[in-house]
This record gives C-alpha cells, sequence and structure tokens, in this order.
C-alpha cells in the first residue's frame, strides 16, 4: 500500500485504508514530522495569563527546539531559541522563572527581554559586536484565545489561514467560536497525560466517534448520539454540534447540573451541545455552553506523546470556588479512556499483521483527510519508499 492513495476505497469494500503500521513506529518519519510540520507550523504552548508579569518565562520544546517563551517589558510575549549566540549554551536551563534579564551561565552573556544582547563580560572593548544580530534568535508569536502560539519557521504560515481556517471549516465561519469569549475564560483546572502513543493516533481517535460506545459510558449518556458512532467534527460537511440528551442537565460526569451560569454570548444553536475542532498539528478545542476544554499535544518519540488539557471558566466561577469537578471529571474520564485505546494500539503498529495499515469505517472517512494532510506535509520523494509496503 502506498500512501499516495489513501483516499481511495480498499477494493470492493466501504472501507478506506489507514497509513502502515511503520508510520507510527519509524524514527526517521518521525524526524521528518518534527521538522516538516511541528518546527514550521504554527503551535499553540501555553497560557498568555501564566506569563502574567514582565520578566517571567517558561521554556517549551517544539520539534527538535527548546523554546524561551517570555512576557517583556516592551514587546508582550516574546519567544526565541533556547541557545546562547555565543557558544551555544542554553540560556534557561530550567522550565520557568522570573528575571530581568536573560542571562547565559557560561560566560555571561546576558540578553534584554526584548531579545537583544545587553551585556557580556568585556563586551565594551568589542564595539563591533552588534547587539541585535548577537542577541536571542527570535521565534513568531500570536496571541489567540488566551494561548501564545509560536511558530519556528523564518515565514510562518498566515495565522489567519492557517489556524483560524480549521475553524472555518468546522463552524463556517470565524465567529461562532467567537461567542464563547475563550480569550476571557480563567483556567480551573490543568491535567498532563503522558500518552505512550503516537501523536497521530490520538488525532485520528479524537476525530471519530465509532469508539464512543464502546469505551465512553459517562460520554454517550450525556450526548446519547455519540452511541450511534457519529463524530461532532464532521456530518456530510456541515456544522454540526452534538446535543445533549433531553434528561441531561450539564456537560458534568453523572449529567447533573454544573451548578454555573453558561456563557453569556453563546447562540442558541449553541445552547445544551458539544463541538470539537481539531487544529493540526496538535490542538483540540472543545466547547460546551458553560465552559470550554482545551487539548496541546507535545510529541516526544515515534511513540511518546505529552497532552495537555486545560478545562476553561468564567473568571467568576474561579473566582468564587464554585465546584468545577463534576465537569473536569466528565472529560478526564473520556481522556483517560481514549488514551488508554490508543496506547493499547501503539504496540500493533510494529506487527507484521499490521504492516499493511487498517482500515476506516464510512463514519471514520473523514480521518483520510488528515491522512492526506500528513502525506503531503512528510511525504517528499526520497521519503516514499521508507512508508510504501
Ligand atoms: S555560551 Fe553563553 S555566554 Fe558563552
Ligand atoms: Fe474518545
Amino acid at each position: 500500500m502506498i500512501i499516495d492513495h489513501l483516499d481511495e476505497p480498499l477494493p470492493g469494500s466501504s472501507l478506506l485504508p489507514t497509513p502502515s503500521g511503520v508510520a507510527y513506529t519509524d524514527p526517521e518519519i518521525f524526524s521528518r514530522e518534527q521538522s516538516e510540520i511541528f518546527e514550521k507550523l504554527w503551535n499553540c504552548v501555553m497560557r498568555a495569563d501564566s506569563l502574567s508579569s514582565a520578566g517571567e518565562w517558561k521554556t517549551v520544546t517544539i520539534g527538535r527546539e527548546e523554546i524561551i517563551v517570555v512576557r517583556s517589558r516592551k514587546k508582550g510575549i516574546r519567544a526565541y531559541f533556547n541557545v546562547c549566540a555565543h557558544r551555544g549554551m542554553r540560556v534557561c536551563t530550567s522550565g520557568e522563572g522570573k528575571n530581568k534579564t536573560l542571562q547565559c551561565g557560561y560566560h555571561a552573556w546576558t540578553y534584554a527581554l526584548e531579545g537583544d544582547l545587553a551585556a557580556a563580560p568585556n563586551l565594551t572593548s568589542m564595539p563591533d559586536v552588534d547587539r541585535q544580530d548577537y542577541g536571542l534568535k527570535p521565534v513568531h508569536v500570536r496571541e489567540w484565545l488566551g494561548y501564545v502560539w509560536v511558530c519556528l519557521a523564518e515565514e510562518p504560515p498566515n495565522f489567519d489561514e492557517a489556524v483560524l481556517g480549521e475553524v472555518r471549516t468546522r463552524f463556517g465561519e470565524v465567529e461562532s467560536i467567537d461567542n464563547y469569549g475563550i480569550e476571557n475564560l480563567k483556567l480551573g483546572e490543568s491535567k498532563t497525560y503522558d500518552v505512550a502513543a503516537n501523536w497521530k493516533l490520538i488525532i485520528e481517535n479524537f476525530m471519530e466517534c465509532y469508539h464512543c460506545a464502546t469505551i465512553h459510558p459517562e460520554l454517550t449518556e450525556v450526548i446519547p448520539e455519540f452511541a450511534d458512532g457519529l463524530a461532532s467534527q464532521r456530518m456530510n460537511g456541515e456544522v454540526h454540534g452534538s446535543e445533549f440528551g433531553e434528561e441531561i442537565k450539564g456537560f458534568t460526569v453523572d449529567g447533573s447540573a454544573s451548578g454555573f451560569e453558561e456563557l453569556p454570548r453563546i447562540a442558541p444553536d449553541q445552547d445544551r451541545k458539544y463541538y470539537a475542532i481539531t487544529v493540526k498539528p496538535q490542538v483540540f478545542i472543545n466547547t460546551v455552553p458553560d465552559h470550554v476544554i482545551i487539548h496541546r499535544m507535545f510529541p516526544v518519540s515515534e511513540s511518546r506523546t505529552t497532552v495537555v488539557c486545560d478545562w476553561l471558566f468564567l473568571p467568576e466561577v474561579i473566582e468564587r470556588d464554585l465546584p468545577i469537578e463534576k465537569s473536569v471529571e466528565l472529560f478526564h474520564r473520556v481522556n483517560q479512556q481514549d488514551f488508554e485505546a490508543c496506547e493499547q494500539t501503539q504496540p500493533s503498529m510494529s506487527s507484521k499483521a499490521y504492516s499493511g495499515g487498517g482500515a476506516l469505517v464510512p463514519s471514520e472517512h473523514h480521518i483520510s483527510e488528515f491522512h492526506a494532510w500528513w502525506s503531503s506535509q512528510v511525504a517528499v520523494s526520497e521519503h516514499q519508499t521508507k512508508v510504501t509496503v
């Protein structure tokens, strides 16, 4: 099977093929994914309000690069490669901190929060050293939905097309997501999952609900149509929200009322409904009437992925310490159920029995669009043989 033909049905059936198992296990393919996908596209890395005052910084790994994200004094949030311009030591050697400047621990080159080289031992005796040329190498930054998004490419893809375009495809227009006012919501809970599975298995799982009746008893109780295997992400190309069951009072683990207000600006067709969007390559946005759940994925290796899941609520829910546990527990269980399924799938990706790949049933056919996108990103000619079995 050749990955170029992922969108053609398997002979004599309603099934579409998946990539071969090697696509999920080969370090070389993973390395291509890092260079061609994660190091070239926009990645959602952290909450903007997690850097609340000037000088606060955090590091994050994107592809094979470590990035410093810092709130500067004059230019908002900035991001840099964590590489000293002198002889390359990591400038920030822990995960987070707060400093007036960023100083390398090797020979004490010191960078302003805006990235320029501010000081170095004997720098005055080297007047030819340009402070910008020998500053920290910047990375493109955008803020959207209250999150910091970075792109490591010299020429980043147009954010409106690449990122907002995914929302347009899902919702028909970007304004529908504006109704949730996500940028003004506050973090109620964040959980980090270390998942022993390839990142593509996690995306594929998120895009379909064929598995929902089998592994998500609580979710299918709240959203009965999921028991029929229909994902909310794509219904014949139409914008479709998945409706709560008649007896259901809220998007909680037992379907009881959440105990707090709905988001004030949602439209009537967003009430009592769940919507999900995949923003390739590493973000899932889930909306319900009274909160929003956002997943960020950070692939670690071909068989390991870190997933950070945030639950966002109206500020008064957090300030008044209203109970969010029942709401958080529903998607936490969904996450655990999904990630366990992905972890039980990963070992089979290197089995002889899966060397020809698997199959997508009709309710999963939209996943082949993801496969076609993936293939177009990574499958250049010298690699074709590697993914042809
Ligand atoms: S490597 Fe950073 S100051 Fe020398
Ligand atoms: Fe699931």
